[in-house]
Formats: structure tokens, C-alpha cells, sequence
């Protein structure tokens, strides 16, 4: 090392008296010497140049770390920049370098002037992040997964209980009733969903699609329900499983099924398929004649009334309020009768238990058909017959809509509309419909032609019963389906009736 010094010493000497000369610029070198010098002096000449000394490492294949320094001359101005800055390049070797020309020798100190690495090979660095970053989000998704897992065993749970409580239900009411819950449907419901192929798209509710699928050769509904919909698919799923719901005039119930794994999971409502769609749908396009509107009407009563009935006995039935009639949930079978569907919002009650069964589900009816007590909130929401006395106000609204599409003793049907088409919004909002029913006790214009045909005028009288403002003097579902039904039966000539009560 001290025999390094004086050598240097030596050089700086002569670097002295050259200077009095020219300015030049004298460098320290070894490994990049002049003549294939090991060690000794370089000189800058033109301006620009620079002294470096640089640095590097290198892995030999035994695992060795060689460190090599080298200093010397950078006598080219453009070289010397872009060399200079070569330390800011990232390099598979580590490097450094760095550069002088502020005075003779300026590099020349090997202990001073060391360069130091700064400069590193980031791709390892790279690398151990991304293999980081790629656990953690495997990580992520693994727990995803599970949670989704944990939510579908918990859906499959739940159908198992309706499932359970129903069969328990039958069995202490002494038998099997051959309903809906039968173990057919049980069976049936497990594979159902991966043995329907899913077609065109036949309706979009509030919650989520309606969708024709192929079932064993067999048409059936699908409705698919947003997974955030979870509440309303348990609740319709629940009702429809109800001992003793099967009636023609109930949507007929084939499987509800989630289907999906992993990221996403579909709630499915698997049901009879009715090619005329519901009754608005039917009702733009079509006209009735009287009889066939008396017998719509009367297919309407009587799946009202078979809900709102509670059956005492073996096996029983809770009484079910529909809270969400009208013409988009109910649906036209292909021989004209018409069943309920979209039991999203039905509440339960049983009297033996005393049990009211209300959906956990936010959802609430459609505003247009909520009856003045609903809107003014000044129903007993603890009664199930104020549920019952609603929804007998909202199907006075739809035998309202499909009397306009009568076409009677030659006279033209008027054309479809929605009820309070002229005097809401096409969404309206609570206070627009608390204004125009409670307040301004607004309901639907009746034609004065309707006046004109005794079995139109009766049905008139029939709505008019069942929109009552007060709850309690609307006909109940079993009145009007006993008065539909004597409307069809008896002739013309013997309507001389002045109240529809009297017909029983
Ligand atoms: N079984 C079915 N057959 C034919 N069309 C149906 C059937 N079920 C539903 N639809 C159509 O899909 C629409 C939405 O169905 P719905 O059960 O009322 O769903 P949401 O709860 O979203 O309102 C209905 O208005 C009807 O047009
Ligand atoms: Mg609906």
C-alpha cells in the first residue's frame, strides 16, 4: 500500500511542472492505462474529459464474488457523459462509477474516491416483490372463495330447513300432501339447474330476470335472482313451499337451486312456463270478450282467496297475503286462466301458533297499487287481514285494467292503460300517490258504457267494492270469486240485482 502511495507521489510531481505548461488535467489509472500500463498516470486534453474510477462485482459459477476497480482517463466529452451516468442504468452485474475533473488526480485516492454500489440489479428485488404481491392476492382469493362457499352452504341450509319444517309439518298432520315439498320435488331440485338449458330472456321484474330454460324437454320459467336478492329468492322459495300452495291458479312451483361456485352464485326459481306472459303483457296486445273476462276474473279470485284461506286440519295452510298484486304478477296460462305469481313479499300467518311470518327482504309493493291505508300508514301491519284488505284493493285496480280491454254486445274495447296513467309519473313516488288516493280519494275512471251491460255493470260494482276507501267494507277474495263465479253461471235476465253482495 505505501509503495502504491509513492508511486502516485511520483506522478503528482510531474503533474505539477506540466501544469506551469498546458492545463491538463492529470488522472489516476489502473486497469485502463496508457501502453498497456498495469497502474500509473492518464491526461485529460480536451475539455470535457473526465477521471473516473468504476467499480464492479461479479458472481463467478462457484458462487465467488469478484469485485474489479478500475480508473483512469475518459478523454472524450461525449463518452465521458454517457459513461459517467452509466451508474444510473440498472445492470444484471452490479456497477458503479464515478467521475472528476476538478483537479490532478481527482480520482487518484482509491479510499476516498472509492466508488460505492448504488446502482444495484433490481431484478431479484423485482421478482421477490411480484411473488409477494401474487401470495398475497392467491391469498385474497382463496378466503373469497371460501366466504362464498360458507354463503352458498348457508343458502343450501336454509332450503333444507323450509324443507324439513314442511315435511314435519305433513307428518304430524298424519300424511303426505302430495304438494309441493313432495320428495319428487325435493329430488328434482338438487340437479335441476344443471340439467336446464337457459334461452331467451321473457321478463326483467324489479329483482332480477325471467328466463324460458328447457327441462327434461319440458318448458320452464327460470327466475334469476341477483345474488344481493338473496332475502326475496328465500322468501318466494318459502311461500311457494307452503303445505298445501299448489292450486291452478298459483304459479306452479318446479325447484328453487342455486347454481354457480366459486365467484359468482345465481339464485334460481325454477316454475311452470306460461307462453302469454303475464296479464299487462296480454292485455296490450289482446281484447277479452265478456265471458272470457269474467272467467279471467273469476281464475284471479279464486288464487287470491285459495292464498288469503287459512286450512285447518291435515294437513293445514297458513294464510298468505300476496302484497304486491298486479297485472306484471300475475300470469295468463295458455287456456286463459290466470295464476298468481312473484312471491317475493307475501307475509305468513298461522292462528295455531299465533305465528306472523314477514320477509326479512327491504323490498316493498309496487306504490301505484298500494291501497290509502298503506300509503297513509295507517294499517295495522300486526293484522294479516290488512294485508288482506290491500291486496284486495290492488286486484280491483287489475279487473279495473282488464275491464278496459272488454269488448262487449259489439261495443269496441278501450285501449290498455295502467291505473292513474294521466295523474302520476311513470315511477311515482309515495306523497305523488298518497295525493291523488288518500287525499284527493282519486280512482280510476269508469267508462259510462260500462253501464249499459248488466254483467259490466255488475263488475263495476264489484270494483268499486273492492277499491273502497275503507278496508273494511271491501269484499274479501272469497266474495268476489262467489260472485264472479254466479256472474258466469246466471243468465242476464236474472242480474236485477242492486248490490253484488246479494249474489251468493
Ligand atoms: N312462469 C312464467 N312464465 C312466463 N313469464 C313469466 C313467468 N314468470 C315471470 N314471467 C315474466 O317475468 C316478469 C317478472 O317476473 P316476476 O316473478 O314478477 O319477477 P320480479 O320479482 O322481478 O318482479 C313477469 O312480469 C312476467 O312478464
Ligand atoms: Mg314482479
Amino acid at each position: 500500500m505505501n509503495a502504491l502511495y509513492s508511486y502516485y507521489d511520483d506522478y503528482e510531481d510531474e503533474a505539477d511542472e506540466s501544469q506551469t505548461e498546458t492545463r491538463f488535467v492529470l488522472c489516476y489509472c489502473e486497469g485502463k492505462c496508457p501502453f498497456e500500463d498495469d497502474k500509473g498516470l492518464c491526461r485529460i486534453s480536451s475539455p470535457g474529459g473526465k477521471c473516473f474510477a468504476a467499480i464492479s462485482y461479479e458472481i463467478e459459477e462457484t458462487g465467488e464474488e469478484i469485485v474489479t476497480k478500475t480508473y483512469g482517463c475518459i478523454d472524450d466529452e461525449q463518452m465521458a457523459q454517457l459513461q459517467c451516468k452509466g451508474a444510473l442504468v440498472p445492470h444484471l452485474n452490479k456497477k458503479n462509477i464515478q467521475c472528476c475533473d476538478d483537479g490532478d488526480f481527482c480520482n487518484r485516492n482509491p479510499y476516498q474516491f472509492e466508488p460505492t454500489i448504488t446502482s444495484e440489479n433490481k431484478l431479484p428485488i423485482i421478482i421477490i416483490t411480484s411473488c409477494c404481491v401474487l401470495t398475497i392476492l392467491t391469498f385474497l382469493l382463496f378466503l373469497f372463495a371460501l366466504y362464498l362457499k360458507f354463503r352458498k352452504r348457508n343458502l343450501v341450509d336454509v332450503i333444507n330447513k323450509i324443507e324439513e319444517c314442511n315435511s314435519k309439518k305433513s307428518q304430524s298432520h298424519g300424511g303426505s300432501s302430495g304438494e309441493s315439498g313432495s320428495n319428487y320435488l325435493t329430488m328434482v331440485q338438487r340437479t335441476i339447474s344443471k340439467q336446464i338449458d337457459m334461452e331467451k330472456v321473457i321478463g326483467k321484474g324489479r329483482y332480477g330476470e325471467v328466463r324460458l330454460g328447457k327441462w327434461r324437454g319440458e318448458k320452464v320459467a327460470v327466475k334469476i335472482f341477483h345474488s344481493t336478492q338473496e332475502k326475496s329468492w328465500m322468501r318466494e322459495t318459502e311461500v311457494y313451499k307452503t303445505v298445501l300452495m299448489r292450486h291452478e291458479n298459483i304459479l306452479g312451483f318446479v325447484a328453487a337451486d342455486i347454481k354457480g361456485s366459486g365467484s359468482w352464485t345465481q339464485l334460481l326459481l325454477v316454475t311452470d312456463y306460461h307462453s302469454n306472459g303475464s296479464l299487462f303483457d296480454y292485455l296490450q296486445k289482446n281484447t277479452v270478450g265478456l265471458d272470457r273476462l269474467l272467467f279471467m276474473s273469476l281464475g284471479i279470485a279464486k288464487g287470491v282467496n285459495h292464498l288469503h284461506t287459512e286450512i285447518f286440519g291435515v294437513p293445514g295452510k297458513a294464510c298468505i297475503a300476496h302484497r304486491d298484486l298486479t297485472s306484471k304478477n300475475i300470469l295468463v296460462k295458455q287456456d286463459m286462466e290466470c295464476c298468481i305469481a312473484d312471491f317475493g313479499l307475501a307475509v305468513k300467518f298461522d292462528s295455531t301458533t299465533n305465528k306472523f311470518d314477514v320477509p326479512l327482504t327491504d323490498r316493498i309493493g309496487t306504490k301505484r297499487y298500494m291501497a290509502p291505508e298503506i300509503l297513509s300508514k295507517m294499517a295495522n301491519l300486526n293484522d294479516i287481514d290488512a294485508y288482506k284488505m290491500a291486496d284486495i284493493y290492488a286486484l280491483g285496480l287489475v279487473l279495473w285494467e282488464m275491464s278496459r280491454r272488454c269488448n262487449f254486445m259489439g261495443e269496441k274495447s278501450l285501449p290498455y292503460e295502467i291505473p292513474f296513467n294521466d295523474l302520476v309519473s311513470s315511477d311515482p313516488s309515495y306523497e305523488e300517490m298518497q295525493h291523488i288516493v288518500c287525499t284527493m280519494k282519486i280512482r280510476p275512471e269508469i267508462p259510462e258504457i260500462w253501464q249499459k251491460n248488466e254483467k259490466m255493470k255488475m263488475m263495476t260494482k264489484i270494483i268499486q267494492e273492492m277499491w273502497h276507501d275503507n278496508p273494511t267494507v271491501r269484499l274479501t277474495a272469497l266474495r268476489v270469486k262467489k260472485t264472479m263465479h254466479k256472474l258466469i253461471t246466471k243468465t242476464e235476465e236474472s242480474l236485477n240485482i242492486s248490490n253484488c253482495s246479494e249474489i251468493e
